[in-house]
């Protein structure tokens, strides 16, 4: 059998012979074409002189890259276009834009994961999330629990441009062929390990972590001799995309938690566009996700731009993330 187009695995998702609803077929479409006209801007890096500064913030007070405000423009410019968005979000815009009235879709999205790996040619990417429009003005519709999404996804800019997708019913993956720009999928059905020995978090802040992510990393680095009883590896890329990519190739832990630095920000990342598309995908491919307290799917969204305690990956990891909190 020949390797499916995305549009030919959008018309059969799940193999029942059932299309994807057609204005969500038309939109993972569209958000596909931005992914490519990204991934062509970020291969010509210095090329097209659009690495560095833009000399512009967002409204987390970080700053915005050149490449972050082009990817924020051209995710933009499609959701409108495609007619099919009612109000779309996005980590470089302080508020909710309204696109087309009575469309059925809400989206959000990071344009740019990654920002401090584009000029260092290190692998960042887009993340997705979509949402049932429902009525209301401004944010408020957009704060539907994760556990709402239709659909959620990234696209990595890696060595291979892959976009992962999941529209509910598992975890499928297509990467695009250079010549002809196509997205063919390359993996279906995607599982991540149960178990794994591989934890990713940005050990600088250790002396920042709470008492119970401390207990789990010290038991991690005690390896064959302590209460694991195996030796774990460690890997950081820095962007989100490409650290969960990793966990959904091959297993293994993801986690930003809360930390001292600023105790009263629950975390680094963001719950509507880096946390929740995160944890839908790794809930389908049989992963977990855990904000301390309870499942990332199951907040109660109270911002747009709100952060969020992240652990993620494989099932028996998370499991004893939980135990460890619910002991402290
Ligand atoms: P963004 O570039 O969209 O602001 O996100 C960056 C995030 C995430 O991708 C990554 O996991 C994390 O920031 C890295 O943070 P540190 O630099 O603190 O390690
Ligand atoms: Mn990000
Ligand atoms: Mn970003």
């Amino acid at each position: 059998m020949t390797a499916r187009t995305l549009r030919e695995f959008l018309a059969d998702p799940t193999g029942a012979g059932t299309p994807a609803p057609r204005d969500l077929a038309i939109l993972i479409e569209a958000i596909s074409d931005s992914c490519r006209t990204i991934s062509h801007l970020v291969s010509r890096g210095a090329l097209a002189d659009i690495l560095g500064s833009a000399g512009t913030g967002n409204v987390q007070g970080e700053e915005q890259k050149q490449l972050d405000v082009l990817a924020n423009d051209e995710m933009m410019a499609m959701a409108k276009a495609s007619r099919v968005v009612a109000a779309a979000a996005s980590e470089e815009e302080d508020d909710a834009r309204p696109l087309t009235p009575g469309a059925p879709y809400l989206i959000t999205f990071d344009p740019l994961d990654g920002s401090s790996n584009i000029d260092v040619n290190v692998s960042i990417g887009t993340i997705f999330s979509i949402l049932p429009a429902i009525a209301g003005e401004g944010a408020a519709p957009f704060l539907q629990p994760g556990r709402k999404q239709v659909a959620a996804g990234y696209c990595v800019y890696g060595p291979q441009t892959t976009l992962v997708l999941t529209l509910g019913h598992g975890v499928a993956a297509f990467t695009m062929d250079p010549p002809t720009g196509q997205f063919v999928q390359t993996g279906a059905n995607i599982r991540i390990p149960e178990k794994t020995k591989e934890f990713a978090i940005n050990m600088s802040n250790i002396r920042h972590w709470a008492d119970p992510v401390r207990a789990y990393i010290d038991d991690c680095l005690a390896g064959d001799t302590g209460p694991r009883a195996k030796n774990f590896n460690m890997r950081w890329i820095a962007s989100m995309v490409a650290d969960v990519h990793r966990v959904l190739s091959r297993g293994g832990v993801f986690m930003y938690p809360w930390d001292k630095r600023e105790p009263n920000k629950p975390g680094k990342l963001r719950l509507m566009y880096e946390a929740n598309p995160m944890s839908l995908l790794v809930e389908q491919a049989g992963g977990k996700s855990f904000d301390g307290k309870q499942q990332i799917l199951d907040i109660q969204p109270t911002g747009l731009h709100q952060r969020v305690s992240v652990m993620l990956g494989s099932k028996e990891e998370i499991e004893i993330l939980e135990t460890k909190h619910a002991a402290a």
